[in-house]
């Protein structure tokens, strides 16, 4: 009897230490994305997981994947509805193979003059009406994070829309960048951001497009010898959680992480555009590339050219969002 309920005890004892370890285990995100860790997006990321971990007291732990570690582009976005990853933050030019093409109105040539005007849309209306638009394809969009504005490159200067004439670019996977290659003249090709090294390295493309701190730290300027100041676009992203994994977060913990998203966003926010600065400073100072800055005749040209890929693209992203953007940031067509 008395060895009985010694059992008995043991096994209690078991069952309480073991459902004691599991309440402890701590809730775990898998966070990929495809830049280097020295840029807007991956030091917001290392922030994000910072707070975040610090915050919720070790009940989460986020593992962040730099540099296309875990997927690539082109992979991560299936990932995350499936719940193989929890958290993404994608260029909004990527959406459009997903089936919300009206992301593509970021990558509208010229649209935004600043990171004010940026701003203006991202904290608005058609910023929050994007984000909910993911929700039928089951993410949540939780933060804009900047990057910045993308500038032309090439192994032949182009300093005048002209030049582009014939040559190949490398571009996101985003119709609207489809039509802005080939306002140039240009032939656009849709390339995964881990392989843009290696085909301007062997000449299967010969230019692209990227803001400053890409274009450093994937060591493009090895790669490409002129860099011209065209800032016709930007770079910006969504970070994205996985909607049935978020949801089903405990309140508390959700509230937490949302809290440490809104101070990391704030973050990468502020640095983007020093980053970007001290990114084009380190590409001139390797003298390997050569910085084109644009005299207003050249970039009124470019902008001659490029801007008509508004209306183009009208029917693809919609009049609305077009006009949307247009009316938050005072653009006249
Ligand atoms: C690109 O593919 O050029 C960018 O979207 C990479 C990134 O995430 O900044």
């Amino acid at each position: 009897m008395k060895f009985r309920s010694c059992l008995a005890a043991v096994a209690a004892a078991i069952i309480a230490c073991t459902g004691d370890a599991l309440a402890q285990q701590p809730i775990m995100i898998k966070f990929s994305h495809v830049v280097a860790l020295d840029t807007p997006k991956g030091k917001g990321a290392e922030q994000f997981k910072k707070l975040a971990e610090e915050r919720t007291k070790g009940r989460v732990k986020i593992e962040v994947y730099p540099n296309s570690t875990l997927y690539k582009d082109g992979e991560e976005m299936e990932a995350l509805q499936l719940g193989s990853v929890q958290m993404l933050a994608p260029s909004v030019a990527k959406f459009g193979p997903l089936g919300v093409r009206e992301f593509e109105v970021f990558d509208l040539p010229y649209i935004f003059e600043d990171f004010a005007q940026l701003h203006k849309v991202t904290e608005g209306s058609v910023g929050k009406l994007l984000f909910d638009k993911l929700q039928t394809k089951g993410i949540v969009g939780l933060a804009y994070w900047d990057n910045g504005f993308k500038d032309f490159s090439a192994n032949k200067p182009l300093k005048l829309p002209t030049d582009a004439k014939g040559m190949k670019f490398r571009i996101q996977s985003s119709k609207v960048l489809e039509s802005e290659i080939r306002a140039l003249g240009g032939i656009p090709q849709v390339m995964a951001f881990s392989e843009v090294y290696q085909a301007l390295q062997t000449g299967v493309v010969d230019g692209t497009e990227n803001p400053p701190s890409n274009f450093y730290t994937q060591k493009m300027n090895e790669v490409q010898k002129y860099f011209t100041l065209t800032e016709h676009g930007v770079i910006e992203y969504a970070v994205i959680a996985n909607k049935k994994f978020w949801d089903g977060l405990p309140a508390d913990i959700r509230t937490t992480l949302e809290g440490a998203m809104k101070d990391a966003s704030k973050y990468a926010n502020d640095i983007a555009k020093e980053e970007n600065d001290k990114a084009l400073a380190a590409v001139k100072a390797t003298g390997k590339t050569e910085i084109i800055a644009l005299t207003p005749e050249a970039k009124a040209a470019w902008k001659k050219q490029l801007i008509p890929v508004h209306k183009e693209q009208e029917a693809r992203i919609g009049k609305e969002v077009i006009e949307g953007v247009y009316k938050a940031t005072g653009f006249k067509p």
